[in-house]
């Protein structure tokens, strides 16, 4: 059975990313804001996607595969971060993007460009259909002898869960060494691979800090049934006993707006909030909603006054640069 160590891992990231105080937010919120740093993961922009790809690319390189393949939006941080591996290790990397082509090539397209990402367009927006046809182009690039690596949109596989229980491991030590605790940590659940690793990792360490998801993506009962399936095919990859029950999982769906890759009001005045009380960006389609999730939360008193929380800051700032005019005339 594989242990976490034994697992093979190429380095990407700068670890451990920093567990930063966020005083003037705090005092704003009434709450200890304590931001878990991933946007700093620092290899080609960074994010989340890092530490997944740590592992995908190792498994990736011990299968022999030449390229890498996978999906997402136009503006994925995803697709970025995996053509930016791959290109590390000096493989080929293909994506599928849902949708039409834009009417601009910029932010994380731009850098897909500049890292010769082999790019194509669904033509459709619906995942479940984009996922089938990602598997079907995987399967043109083996019969083509082309060696490919499939990785499913977003890295959520066990072994990008895998890497965030790690990270949990990193944190809890922060948080020690910072003589904190913390009542709950928040995180943004797109594709759910982060949420479902984190809360495999605050099971695995035997830590009770409640994990609390802001879905930007799918509806809550998607989200719920697809953390507890990949936490338990991580559990079961690992051989071990992760007793995560239904009650474990908690996802808002309510600050998701009008959908995946569409700004919200609050979301906005959220990214506004914190880069002029604390000099960080947050993205408009993932980190922007945690925060204004998490902010709302604390309003109606469903965080209680002077809790700390971890606001698990999970990258995605050159999407900014995709949509300027998400923030054109406000702030
Ligand atoms: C910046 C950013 N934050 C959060 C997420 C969500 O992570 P996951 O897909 O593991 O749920 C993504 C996924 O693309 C992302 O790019």
């Amino acid at each position: 059975m594989p242990t976490i160590e034994s697992l093979p891992r190429y380095k990407l990231a700068s670890l451990p990313t920093p567990l930063d105080e966020l005083p003037r937010l705090s005092r704003d919120l009434g709450i200890r804001v304590l931001m878990k740093r991933d946007d700093l993961t620092g290899f080609a922009l960074g994010g989340n996607k890092a530490r997944k790809l740590e592992f995908l690319l190792a498994d990736a390189l011990q299968q022999g595969a030449q390229m890498l393949v996978t999906g997402g939006g136009p503006q994925s941080n995803h697709v970025r971060m995996t053509g930016a591996a791959a290109r590390k290790a000096g493989l080929g990397a293909r994506a599928l993007l849902f949708g039409k082509p834009p009417d601009q090539v910029n932010g994380n397209l731009l850098l897909d460009e500049l890292l010769g990402v082999e790019y194509s367009y669904a033509g459709t927006d619906d995942k479940l259909v984009t996922d089938r046809m990602l598997v079907e182009l995987n399967e043109e690039l083996r019969a083509q002898n082309r060696k490919p690596y499939l990785i499913p949109v977003g890295g959520s596989t066990v072994l990008g869960c895998i890497s965030y229980i790690i990270a949990v491991g990193e944190l809890l030590e922060q948080l020690r060494a910072q003589k904190a605790q913390a009542d709950y940590i928040f995180i943004t659940t797109g594709s759910c691979g982060t949420h479902a690793g984190i809360l495999a990792g605050v099971k695995y360490f035997g830590a009770s800090i409640p994990v609390i998801g802001i879905s930007v993506s799918r509806a809550k009962s998607e989200c719920e049934t697809r953390i507890a399936n990949l936490a338990q095919q991580t559990a079961k990859f690992l051989n071990y006993e992760l007793p995560i029950t239904p009650a474990d999982i908690t996802v808002y769906e309510e600050y998701l707006g009008a959908g995946y890759a569409l700004i919200t009001p609050a979301a906005r005045a959220a990214i506004y909030r914190v880069a002029r009380l604390e000099g960080i960006f947050l993205d408009q389609v993932y980190t922007g909603k945690t925060m204004a999730g998490m902010i709302d939360l604390i309003e109606r008193g469903a965080i209680e006054k002077g809790a700390t929380v971890v606001f698990w800051h999970t990258g995605g700032m050159p999407g900014i640069f995709g949509h300027p005019q998400d923030f054109a005339n406000s702030g």
